[in-house]
């Protein structure tokens, strides 16, 4: 783990609700807070893993199940940790779906299930939240480069992030300035569901790599490293920024990309 400059107990007390809580980066976030003293609902559609991930942060955690595109059954869910732990301070929306597929080899069907994920289950969670947040509370939405860089085999998530990224600048201006609403964009990051899937291959891998001004994946602490900055009252004045975690992986995008035609 990077050695924080947050101090143990920032969180003490504090309810923080972590949608797609249950694996990779939002996993890594949900513990962070745990550690930093909040108490903690992590929530995704296997019950199993929610238990396990629930088990895995320990005390003062509980894992729900929902489908972020189900708008009552996610209300329920977050009703249930608030029910169980007090207003939210700390809503993260992170759950996603994603795979690789050209326009011209994705259904209607297979394009509205990543925005549905994505775009809409974060309106969803975001909307549904609002009645049981603490005064004073912090959104945080996971969003990626891919929102303001384009990238074959990703029109889906690159539509529904870049979604996601206006949605956090509305819900910034119509909830200030009790609420603030930032997104965060991770860059690769080692390990995950994510790089697994937009990366298969050593090749493709090689080319996300090539792209990383930092010569290096990301690590998923250092993801909710920034979640926390974003939560805290360090950043008391940040609201509707997309906060970029990415070793400046999205700067050569432009460039790189009439290299690299055919990536993946
Ligand atoms: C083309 C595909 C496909 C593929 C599914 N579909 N996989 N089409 N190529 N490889 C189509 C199906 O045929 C179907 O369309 C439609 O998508 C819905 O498929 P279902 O399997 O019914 O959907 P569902 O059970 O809801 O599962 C959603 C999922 C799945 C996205 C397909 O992979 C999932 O649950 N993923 C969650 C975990 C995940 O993806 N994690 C990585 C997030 S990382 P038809 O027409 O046949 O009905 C990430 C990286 C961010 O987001 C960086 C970039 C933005
Ligand atoms: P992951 O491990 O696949 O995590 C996805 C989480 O969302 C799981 O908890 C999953 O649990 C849940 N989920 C998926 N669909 C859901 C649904 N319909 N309803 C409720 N929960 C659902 O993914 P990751 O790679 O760590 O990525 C996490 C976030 O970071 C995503 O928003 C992703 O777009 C973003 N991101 C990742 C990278 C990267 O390098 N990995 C880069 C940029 C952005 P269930 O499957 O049990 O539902």
């Amino acid at each position: 783990m990077t050695q924080s400059p947050f101090k143990d107990g920032l969180f003490e007390g504090k309810v923080v609700f972590v949608a797609g809580g249950t694996s990779g980066i939002n996993l890594g976030i949900a513990k962070r807070f745990a550690e930093l003293g909040a108490k903690v609902a992590v929530l995704g559609r296997n019950p199993e893993k929610a238990a396990n991930a629930a088990a895995e942060i320990g005390h003062d955690a509980i894992g729900l199940t929902a489908d972020v595109r189900d708008y009552g059954a996610i209300v329920g869910a977050m009703t249930q940790a608030r029910d169980t732990f007090g207003p939210l301070d700390v809503v993260v929306s992170g759950a996603a779906g994603n795979f690789l597929a050209p326009v011209l080899g994705m259904s209607a069907n297979a394009f509205k299930t990543v925005v549905d994920i994505d775009l809409l289950g974060t309106f969803n969670v975001f909307r549904g939240c609002h009645g049981l947040l603490s005064p004073n509370a912090s959104l945080i939405a996971i969003t990626a480069g891919q929102a303001v860089n384009p990238m074959q085999l990703q029109a889906h998530a690159c539509a529904a992030k870049a979604g996601i990224n206006q949605l956090v600048r509305v819900l910034a201006l119509e909830w200030g300035p009790n609420v603030r609403v930032n997104g965060i964009s991770p860059g690769p990051i080692e390990g995950t569901e994510g790089m697994a899937r937009l990366a298969p291959d050593a090749s493709t891998k090689q080319k996300h790599f090539d792209r990383i001004a930092m010569k290096r994946w990301g690590f998923i602490d250092e993801i909710a490293e920034g979640a926390v900055f974003l939560c805290s009252d360090a950043a008391k004045y940040v609201t509707g920024t997309i906060l970029d975690i990415d070793g400046g992986s999205s700067l050569g995008d432009a460039t790189q990309r009439q290299i690299d035609k055919g990536l993946a």
